[in-house]
Formats: structure tokens, sequence, C-alpha cells
């Protein structure tokens, strides 16, 4: 028995043989089932016997299991290897969306500028999308912002604005914050979709911290980081949240400020809005004695001008042919 035993070659055999020598049936319990049969003086010697050939053989059993185990787990190692050095030609590179490597960029630099990044949510409602950014009920700047509305009252944000507020509320100043995000607008043409991205920005310190020139300088330094060697210019403008309010343009990259199709024949591309906070805003939110500027600029239209996009709804349609020209 104890050859069959160092004979087995797999762990199926050695099982088979486990059930026919230790099994209920088996013959080991054959043997000790003839113990009762036994005279009663030769019943210890033969018992003794019995219990001796057993343990050998659970010892020879144990010593082939261990063999025949690790032979099975080396035989499992060498079937199941992976080759990773092998070549796939199946495996395709992907590519940074143009709008987020558009967006990383932006944040990058306001990061370096020792600007914080906040957050909000998509879904605002009134009060910090329009109430607390002087923009009271009826007003007619509203229309401005073609609003997705629900039902209860509440709607997609349709700037990132509304995450000045939330910051403001939350924090004390000094404040120096961007607030990257997606927004919603009812808009579907050329150069506009109804889900986009903007970059809000915003400054608070005290009075004499603050100034337009602050804003100037900063922006103009971005500007030149995004689109090299260009002419910033800042043009009055509207918003509601801002007092004094400018609108920036950019030389038009594409006809160096000749004129052409792009820029309307007009030399410049608009490409941010921006402003000195208007003090009813830092009343909305409890600020007393501050002083702030904000911007606030569209990433697709950076990332359209950077990638000379002439479609921006081919940006979000999905076709990976598009991410392939970026890679
Ligand atoms: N929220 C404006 C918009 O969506 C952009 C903007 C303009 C933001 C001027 C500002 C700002 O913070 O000062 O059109």
């Amino acid at each position: 028995m104890l050859e069959t035993i160092e004979d087995t070659n797999s762990l199926e055999e050695l099982e088979g043989i486990r059930v026919k020598l230790f099994g209920k049936k088996g013959s080991l319990a054959g043997e000790f089932a003839k113990l009762k049969d036994i005279p009663p003086k030769e019943k210890k010697a033969f018992a003794e016997g019995l219990n001796k050939k057993k343990a050998s053989l659970q010892k020879a059993f144990d010593t082939q299991y261990e063999i025949l185990k690790a032979r099975e787990i080396e035989k499992m190692l060498k079937s199941e290897a992976i080759d990773v050095s092998l070549y796939s030609s199946l495996s395709k590179k992907g590519a940074l969306h143009p709008v987020m490597e558009t967006m990383d960029k932006i944040i990058d630099y306001f990061v370096a500028m020792n600007f914080a990044v906040e957050s909000g949510p998509m879904v605002e409602d009134d009060f910090h999308n329009f109430e607390a950014l002087n923009l009271p009920k009826y007003h007619p700047a509203r229309d401005m912002q073609d609003t997705f509305y629900f039902k209860d009252g509440g709607l997609l944000r349709t700037h990132t604005s509304p995450v000045q507020i939330r910051t403001m509320l939350e924090t004390k100043p000094p404040i120096r914050m961007i607030a990257p995000g997606t927004v919603f607008r009812r808009d579907y043409d050329l150069t506009h979709t109804p889900m986009f991205h903007q970059v809000e920005g915003l400054v608070v310190d005290s009075k004499d911290k603050v100034s337009f020139a602050n804003l100037k300088s900063i922006l103009e330094d971005f500007l030149k980081y995004m689109f090299g060697d260009v002419e910033v210019r800042f043009r009055p403008s509207f918003f509601p949240f801002t007092e004094p309010s400018a609108e920036v343009d950019i030389s038009c990259i594409f006809c160096k400020g000749d004129g052409c199709r792009v820029c309307s024949h007009t030399g410049w591309l608009e490409v941010l809005g921006c402003g000195i906070v208007d003090q009813n805003v830092f009343k909305a939110v409890g600020y007393d004695d501050v002083s702030g500027y904000a911007f606030g600029l569209g990433v697709e239209r950076f990332a359209m001008l950077m990638h000379k996009i002439p479609d921006l709804r081919s940006l979000f349609e999905g076709d990976i042919r598009l991410l392939e020209q970026f890679r």
C-alpha cells in the first residue's frame, strides 16, 4: 500500500486512494472491524499493530500530498503565466479632450498664481445664480442667459459665478479663487452648445489691496500665457455683478490684427468678461468694507481659438476621430 501512495501522479489519484484506505468503508476500517472477533488476549497487540500501520500510511499520504500539491502549483504558474512584453496591435492610445486640456492649462496658470480651486453644484437656485449676483427678478439682464428651469424653481447654473457667492458665504476675506465648471444655456449653433464650461475668478481683499490695475495686469499676463505674443485690450462693458465692467479682447491670432473672417474683420477676438465686484454683491453675502475683482471666461471659446475648431458642436459628438487629431 505504501508504494501505491508513493506512485500516485496526481491529487485525484491520491484522493482515490485516500477513500479506499481511510474511508468509512476503506480497507483500514475493514481491518479495525475484525478487532471484535480477535480473542481478548491478542486484542492489544493486534490493535497496536493496526494503529502503527495506520500512522505510517497517514504519514506517507501527507508527504505525497505535499509533493503533488507543490507540483500542481508549479504547473499552474507555468500555464497561467502572462508575457507582459508581448506586443499587442489592439491597444489604442487615448487623448485628453481639447476642452479638458484647455481647462487644465487655465487652472495651472491660476494655481501657480496662488488661486484656490473651488466648486459648486450644477443644479442651482435663483439666489446663488442670479439674486445675490445683483440680478434681481425681472432684471432685463436675466435675458442674457437662456436658463433651463426645473418645475420646483431650481435651475441649471448658467455660469460659474454662483461659486463666487458660495465661497464668500462659506469663508471670510481675503479670497483668491477660481471656479472651473460645467454650465448650461438654451443655445445651439456653430459657437454655442447647451452644455459648456467656464472658469470664474474672484479676488477679495481690503480696499487698499485691490484695484483695476491688478485685474488688468494678471489678465494680460494670463492671456499671453495662453495665446502667446498677443495684444490685449479692455473694452468698457456691462455685467450686473461688476462695476465698472470690461470685456477683454486679444489681437486676432489668425490674421495678427489685419482683419479676417474669424475676427469679423475687426482684428480683435473677444475672450472674457471682468470687472470690479459690485458692492451689491458684497451686501448679499454680508461682506463689508472690502473690494474685489472678478472675471469669467468660456473654456470652449479658448479651445476653439487655440485649435482652430470651426464647429463647437463637434467637440461633444463623441466621435473618436476628433480626439485622434489631438494625440
Ligand atoms: N458670468 C459671466 C457670463 O457667464 C461671465 C463673467 C463676466 C463673470 C464678468 C465675471 C465677471 O465674474 O466679472 O457671461
